[in-house]
């Protein structure tokens, strides 16, 4: 029976644990091989810089080999919805394309963004589970509606990197403000990369920034379940940030605006001053918290240059740290030496 990695969640609180110090292994450079002759296809349905690099760099670096399709830029453009008449602008359907990758793969990778106008719909991660039902070997999620599990294995990993025991400490994971509503799936994951290290979160955004609300009940279980960790919500952003030992800078846009880009705009331009500043990271605990976000990220929209420039952004340890814990998830769903 195949194991995909849809969601950190889906696999035990053991399985992550032995992930994380797998990577720690692997960043130290104590794992060579353990990929030879193995390849990951990747299915890119919309853009990426560090996913794609660290999985491509990751196989090489086993003895690997990825291969990384776009559909509709030099693949065949994919239709995705279920029993439709295909006389339109796709060619090939997800369910060909996910078993025929299956034949030559020995995992497949897929990012999917939310699409469409209906959250209700989008957050069934339809296209994910397509590809994951119709593809016989393992699925990785490269970040769909719902979730960037990678993003959050690398998170969680910089986190414990960074701050050494997490539990206790304060995480704050801050709303900015952005010229369009992005998907939520990396502050969910942020957030519960958080509450699974025992961290007290609290979501600094302003009213009406809801976050799915099964999201947020999974966020508030992982850290019940982690012992001691709390989820707080704060519509004051300096004063949720002040004595903060991490700082995640994310606009996402609200759940109840999905699909209504008027409304959204609206909403967002009530509260352009939503930005992490270098003064809100001097108000952390000791003046020393680390600033953190999963890029790309636009300067002096949702960050300040002085911060991302400066000693306590880590932004850059994250992005390196997304190949250490996908070298450790590939060797342990596909590697050789399992
Ligand atoms: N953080 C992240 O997933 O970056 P990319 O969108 O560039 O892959």
């Amino acid at each position: 029976m195949k194991r995909d990695f849809l969601a950190v969640e889906d696999w035990s609180r053991a399985d992550v644990e032995s992930l994380l110090s797998l990577a720690a292994r692997v960043k130290r450079g104590e794992i060579d091989g353990g990929l030879e002759r193995k390849v990951l296809a990747m299915v890119f349905l919309d853009p990426s810089l560090r996913t794609r690099t660290s999985f491509e760099t990751g196989m090489f670096l086993h003895g690997g080999h990825a291969v990384v399709l776009e559909p509709g830029k030099g693949s065949w453009a994919l239709e995705t919805e279920d029993g439709v008449v295909m006389d339109r602008d796709t060619v090939e359907h997800v369910t060909e394309a996910a078993r025929v990758l299956g034949r030559y793969a020995d995992a497949l990778a897929v990012r999917a963004f939310p699409r469409g106008s209906d959250w209700a719909t989008a957050r069934q991660d339809a296209i994910l589970a397509q590809f994951a039902r119709h593809c016989e070997k393992p699925v990785i999620n490269l970040e769909s509606s719902r979730r960037h599990p990678c993003q959050e294995l690398a998170d969680a990993f910089t986190l414990r990197e960074q701050l050494g025991e997490t539990r206790g400490k304060r995480f704050v994971l801050t709303w900015a403000w952005h010229p369009k509503a992005l998907p939520s799936a990396v502050p969910v994951s942020a957030a519960l990369a958080a509450a699974r290290m025992g961290m007290d979160v609290t979501i600094a955004a302003p009213p009406g920034c809801d976050l799915d609300p099964e999201d947020v009940g999974c966020i508030e279980a992982l850290a019940s379940e982690a012992g001691g960790g709390s989820v707080t919500v704060d519509h004051d952003q300096a004063a949720a940030i002040e004595g903060a030992d991490a700082v995640y800078a994310k606009s996402w846009g609200p759940v109840s605006l999905y699909g209504q880009p008027e409304a959204q705009r609206a909403w967002f331009d009530q509260h352009r001053t939503w930005r992490l500043t270098d003064g809100l990271m001097r108000s952390t605990r000791g003046g020393r918290g680390i600033a953190m976000h999963c890029l790309p990220v636009r300067r002096n929209v949702e960050i300040d240059d002085a911060v991302l420039d400066g000693p306590q952004s880590v932004v850059v340890d994250e992005a390196e740290n997304r190949l250490h814990v996908q070298r450790a998830l590939l060797l342990t769903m596909i590697g050789s030496r399992r």
